[in-house]
């Protein structure tokens, strides 16, 4: 089979090029930038005709969808880029793929909820999100499901990887420096190391021939608020600074973020036979990658 990947010089393409190396399948690796040393066919998600070329040329079976625009804080003030990227580009992808009877898997976001409960949140929970980022992924999912593609959804959270920005990587860096750092502790979530998602991605793409429009939830296993996650990232990484618990009134950001995102991942588990690890010990693994340079 083929798989066409987009955006994949970002955290989860990138991992997701380390595991097709074992995979019997042939990748096509796609982003609008380059990486040195790192082969990138380039291709922008927004340009339809440029997709509709490359899935023809290259006989793509199933399309994964790595990209999108991911800065929460700054979708709040470029909403047009954030539905292209987030909306149009999907609906361009879908259109594509349905065209020559391509699968498309696309990656969505716990922010798709209000994160008003505290039960952990199953796929057929009704989305409300609070913010431009989740308004715009939600409006990708809707356009897909709307279309005529096979396709899976994987709706994740908390990303992070040795790779690009992510949380692990900026509490790292200002812990270096050795300040005290607040945190909040009233949200509340998973952590997903992108290694793991990508390592679920995989087991879609190995698995059973995709059929009609479904959603899974993925993240690691484990519920926990950023104020845990940051204090676990300075254990493992050996730091001493204080790190202290604070409220989400106490540091306001332009976006406004659920307090309960914790997904319920039973069904993804059962469909491909998962064992999720606990994001701890994800968070460890990803540690050592970092201290050895990756
Ligand atoms: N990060 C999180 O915490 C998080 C949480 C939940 C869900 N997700 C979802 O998980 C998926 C993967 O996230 P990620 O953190 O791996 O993203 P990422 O690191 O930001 O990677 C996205 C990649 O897409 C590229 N890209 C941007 N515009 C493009 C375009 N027009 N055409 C093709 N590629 C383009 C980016 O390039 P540039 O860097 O040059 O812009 C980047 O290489 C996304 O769907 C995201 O919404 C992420």
């Amino acid at each position: 089979m083929n798989v066409l990947v987009t955006g994949s010089n970002g955290q989860l393409g990138t991992e997701l090029r380390r595991l097709a190396l074992d995979s019997p399948h042939h990748f096509i690796f796609t982003d609008i930038n380059s990486l040195p040393g790192v082969e990138t066919v380039y291709l922008d998600i927004s340009d339809r005709a440029s997709i509709d070329i490359i899935a023809e040329s290259e006989k793509v079976d199933i399309i994964v969808n790595c990209a999108a625009y991911t800065d929460v804080e700054r979708a709040e003030s470029e909403i047009d880029m954030a539905m292209l990227l987030n909306h149009q580009a999907v609906e361009n992808l879908a259109g594509a793929a349905a065209s020559r009877d391509a699968a498309l898997i696309h990656i969505s976001t716990d922010y798709v909820f209000s994160g008003e409960g505290n039960l952990p949140i199953r796929e057929d929970a009704v989305p409300a999100p609070k913010g431009v980022y989740g308004s715009t992924k939600l409006a990708g999912e809707k356009a897909l499901q709307k279309s005529a593609c096979r396709s899976v959804i994987v709706r994740t959270s908390w990303l992070y990887s040795p790779y690009g920005r992510n949380f692990v990587k900026t509490m790292r860096s200002l812990m270096r420096s050795g300040r005290e750092l607040k945190v909040v502790y009233d949200q509340l979530g998973c952590p997903t190391y992108a290694a793991d998602l990508a390592d679920a991605l995989m087991h879609i793409i190995h698995g059973p021939r995709i059929e009609g429009n479904t959603i899974y939830h993925y993240s690691d296993e484990g519920a926990v608020s950023w104020y845990d996650f940051a204090q676990a990232i300075r254990e493992l990484s050996g730091y001493d600074c204080r790190v202290v618990p604070c409220l989400t009134g106490e540091y306001p950001t332009k976006a406004r973020r659920p307090h309960y995102s914790v997904l319920d991942k039973s069904a993804i588990k059962r469909a491909y036979r998962l064992e999720i690890p606990y994001w701890r010990d994800s968070l460890a693994r990803c540690i050592d990658r970092m201290d050895d340079g990756l």
